[in-house]
Formats: C-alpha cells, sequence, structure tokens
C-alpha cells in the first residue's frame, strides 16, 4: 500500500470489547478468527479500527491501543435486538451457512440493520482522510461500502467477507437480497475465503443487479468492481515461536501428564455454535467408544469451547445438547479420576491455548460449514516437531488448502469414525511427512501474505 495512505478497518467487533460493569468493567480480546486475524495485521501496518464496543448506551471515546486508533460505534439495545442477535445472527449467520438453522426474516431488524449500518459508514467517513484505503469486513456490514461510496467517492473501498457467500439457490430467499448485492457493489474489491463462494457472488451480482462482466470483473452503474477469492490465515510466526518457547512446553507437558501420559489425547477447539459440527463429532467419539474401537484409559477426548452469542435460543439448545452429549459418554465410559471427554466452556488465553495445541496428538476440526477455521491452521503451526495429525471437514474453507490432512464428511457417522481412528494409529513417519507439507503451506501463506493480497490487489 503507497506510504501515504492509511489503513482504516470497518468491523462489527473492535478487537477488544468492555466487559463486565461498575468497578469490575474490563477490556478483553473480541472473540472470533475475524480479529484473531486482522489485529496482527493492523498493529503492523497501523490505522484506524472502526467498530462496536459490545456494550449498548454510551460508547468510549476514540483512543489509541497497540499502534491502532481505536473509533468506538454506538448501538442502542433495541439496535443490539435488531441488528446484532436478529438480522446478523439470526438471518445471516445461518443462511449463508448452508441454512443449517432456518434463517429468519423480520422487516424490523432489516430496518435496525440499514440504520447501523449507515452510522459505520458515516463514522468510516469521518475517520477517512481524502484517499485513504478503506476496508470493511463481513456479513453485519454489508450495505457500508455503497453508503460509504455514496459519502465520500475518492476512498479506495475494500470488503472481505470471512464466511461463506452461498449460492443462488439459498440466497434467493433473502426478500432484500438486491440491497444488498448493490451494497456489496460499492467496493472496489470483494473478496471471499474460496473461489465458490466468489464465483456465487458474482453470479447473483449479474442476476439480481444490474451488474455485467465476468467472475472476477464486474462492471457496475459506470465503475468496475473486481472480486477474488483470498483465503485468510495466522500469524504463523508467532504461533510456531510461542510454541517453542520452553515455559509453554512445560504447560504442554503437565496438561498432558494430568491427562494420563500414557493416554493419546484429541482435542477440539471451537467458539459453541451450531455450525462447528461439535455434536455429530461427539456422536462419532461415542461410537467409538461404544464399540470398543478405543477405550477411555487410552484416548481422551479434550472439548474447549468458547461462549458465543449467549441469549439466542438456537446458541442455548446447542449448549445444551453438547453438554448432555459430554455427560452421557461420561456416564457411560468414565471411571474414578479418568473421565472420557473433558469439556472446557470457557476463554483461554493464547499462550493457554497453544499448550493445548502442543499437547494434542489429534485434532478434529469438523465444522459443518465454515468459511475458513483459523483453528486448523493454528494447531498445524504450534506442531514444531511435526507431529500431530489434523482431521479435517471438507465443509470449511482450510479444507481447499490444508489437503494433507485427514478429510472427512462431518455428517457422514462411519467416516467420521474412521478418520478418527485413521488419525490415531498414523505412521508417526507418515504423519510427520504430512504435518511437515501442511506446515510449508501455512507459513508460506500466512496473515501477512493474506492482507498484502489483499490490499495489493485493491490499491494497485
Ligand atoms: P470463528 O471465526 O467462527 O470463531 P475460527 O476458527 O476461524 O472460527 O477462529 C476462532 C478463533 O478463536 C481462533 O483464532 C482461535 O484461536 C480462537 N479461539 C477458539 N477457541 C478459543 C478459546 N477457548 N479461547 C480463546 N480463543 C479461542
Ligand atoms: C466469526 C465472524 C465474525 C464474528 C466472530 C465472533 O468469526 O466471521 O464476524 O465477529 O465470529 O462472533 P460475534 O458474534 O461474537 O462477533
Amino acid at each position: 500500500m503507497p506510504k501515504r495512505q492509511s489503513l482504516i478497518v470497518v468491523a462489527n467487533r473492535l478487537p477488544i470489547r468492555r466487559v463486565g460493569s461498575g468497578a469490575s468493567a474490563r477490556w478483553e480480546r473480541s472473540p472470533g478468527g475475524l480479529v484473531s486475524a486482522m489485529e496482527p495485521v493492523l498493529e503492523r501496518f497501523g490505522g484506524t479500527w472502526v467498530g462496536w464496543s459490545g456494550m449498548t448506551g454510551r460508547v468510549p471515546r476514540p483512543f489509541s491501543a497497540d499502534n491502532v486508533r481505536m473509533v468506538p460505534v454506538p448501538i442502542s439495545r433495541p439496535e443490539e435486538e435488531h441488528f446484532y442477535n436478529g438480522m446478523s445472527n439470526r438471518t445471516f449467520w445461518p443462511l449463508y451457512h448452508d441454512a443449517v438453522r432456518t434463517p429468519e426474516f423480520n422487516r424490523e431488524w432489516w430496518g435496525a440493520y440499514v440504520e447501523v449500518n449507515k452510522r459505520f459508514a458515516r463514522a468510516a467517513a469521518r475517520a477517512a482522510r481524502r484517499r485513504d484505503v478503506v476496508w470493511i469486513h463481513d456479513y453485519q456490514l454489508q450495505l457500508v461500502p455503497m453508503m460509504l461510496r455514496e459519502l465520500k467517492p475518492d476512498l479506495r473501498i475494500g470488503f472481505f467477507m470471512h464466511v461463506p457467500f452461498p449460492p443462488e439457490e439459498l440466497f434467493a430467499w433473502l426478500p432484500w437480497r438486491s440491497d444488498i448485492l448493490r451494497g456489496l457493489l460499492g467496493a472496489d474489491l470483494v473478496g471471499f475465503q474460496t473461489q465458490a463462494a466468489m464465483q456465487n457472488f458474482s453470479r447473483l451480482a449479474r442476476r439480481y443487479t444490474t451488474a455485467t462482466g465476468t467472475d472476477s470483473a464486474l462492471e457496475f452503474e459506470g465503475r468496475t468492481v473486481r472480486s477474488g477469492s483470498f483465503p485468510i490465515s495466522i500469524d504463523f510466526d508467532a504461533f510456531d515461536e510461542m510454541a517453542r518457547d520452553p515455559e509453554v512446553v512445560r504447560d504442554s507437558e503437565s496438561i498432558r501428564q494430568r491427562l494420563g501420559p500414557q493416554r493419546k489425547v484429541v482435542l477440539s477447539v471451537d467458539r459453541l455454535d451450531y455450525t462447528k459440527g461439535i455434536e455429530h463429532r461427539l456422536a462419532a467419539y461415542a461410537d467409538l467408544l461404544n464399540r470398543r474401537q478405543i477405550a477411555a484409559e487410552k484416548c481422551v477426548l479434550v472439548q474447549i469451547a468458547v461462549p458465543t452469542r449467549d441469549p439466542l435460543p438456537d446458541y442455548t439448545r446447542i449448549r445444551a445438547s453438547v453438554e448432555h452429549a459430554v455427560g452421557r459418554i461420561n456416564g457411560e465410559h468414565a471411571s474414578p479420576g479418568r473421565v472420557a471427554v473433558h469439556y472446557f466452556r470457557r476463554t483461554l488465553s493464547r499462550r493457554d491455548l497453544v499448550a493445548w495445541y502442543l499437547a494434542a496428538d489429534v485434532m478434529l476440526v469438523t465444522p459443518l460449514r465454515d468459511g475458513m477455521n483459523l483453528v486448523a491452521k493454528e494447531y498445524v503451526a504450534c506442531r514444531t516437531d511435526h507431529s500431530g495429525v489434523l482431521v479435517l471437514s471438507e465443509f470449511a474453507g482450510a479444507a481447499r488448502e490444508l489437503r494433507r490432512a485427514v478429510l472427512v464428511n462431518p455428517r457422514d457417522l462411519d467416516g467420521m469414525v474412521a478418520a478418527i481412528n485413521v488419525a490415531l494409529k498414523m505412521d508417526p513417519d507418515e504423519a510427520a511427512q504430512s504435518m511437515s507439507l501442511l506446515r510449508s503451506m501455512v507459513r508460506r501463506h500466512d496473515v501477512r501474505f493474506w492482507a498484502e493480497s489483499f490490499l495489493g490487489a485493491l490499491t494497485e
């Protein structure tokens, strides 16, 4: 990016969020892959981040943290309900993830979505100087590109969709489908995780707006809008370095000791989201135990789950169902001092997470649908000795790149059982060969490469 331009990131969440109230109020890191990926990018380039603090009511004034100027955008309590819980999390999230839960369509939510998107566009316009580069993120802010262009036509505007972009069969359900496409077409460059998502977008734009052109370059209202696939990634070096830290290595050894040094450790780490396939995974693990293909004395599953979108009914249900399944497996297979499945519902520090990645012989990343899935890449980056096996869902964007993982269809119970068996029994030399290829893939295509490719294409 040319030096004189500065970068303005616009995302629903700031990288830190305000939690607690009164004397116990504090800032903590925001959850999810978007923040994990963008945080190192912005800390490196410097710039401004426009986003929500996670609290309703009064907003903090703009402030600086880690080389980044934070500009909080206010969201009221009713807007949190309609824009965030409603339109973002009950309409777009399920619709864009293969409608694995039925999306709901509600015109009051839509009204709030338009209003909040306008507010983000105005905040971005105020933060930007002439010819700055503005990079807008994700499904919560799809109208912002066009709204911002109408306010400030001189800006370079990029948009990146972190989640999948659905095919016509699903997208066409959306009563506001043309508005959304027009909103996105306000950008100069629209980026997606995969080629398939990018093609879905371009076809839909040609079908439901006046856009013409090819999959990668559309003509719309006298401008060219480019689109492309830019698979997001992680800060490989940071994970690799942390995984070599003697204290973290000690922590991981201590984890293994406490789990039982002779046992194989199988790990999963997800937000507690219904797209992540946690129930299917537990069913497969239970099946292995029930059929005595594995024994709890020799093998332990650890499920770490970050609380997320708590008040929404689908999230309350998935939590209850996961906790029920864990209880049931342990009821049948645990012995005194030795559970079959450990379940931790909490957010961990980066160091603790890395210690867990280091402790795991097998990593199960089996979402029903996922834009990318950074956990899979983080595990690979932490396996500095090239040991460990990654079992990865075909329906995660990461499966397009991490082809040497054990790929699996999470809905195929027998396939899941077979994949876990293969991973547990893999010959160490074969595992090391695969891990080494996976590592060089993630090392080459790290988050810096991703950001530079996108920003390079946006500003060329
Ligand atoms: P999503 O964006 O849907 O949450 P990703 O796998 O792409 O899925 O990103 C999840 C991010 O959250 C990763 O960077 C991962 O390290 C982090 N994360 C997941 N679980 C935890 C946890 N229990 N504690 C802290 N961070 C976590
Ligand atoms: C995914 C989405 C992000 C979102 C994150 C956490 O990574 O792509 O846009 O921020 O999940 O979800 P939340 O609803 O807590 O922001």
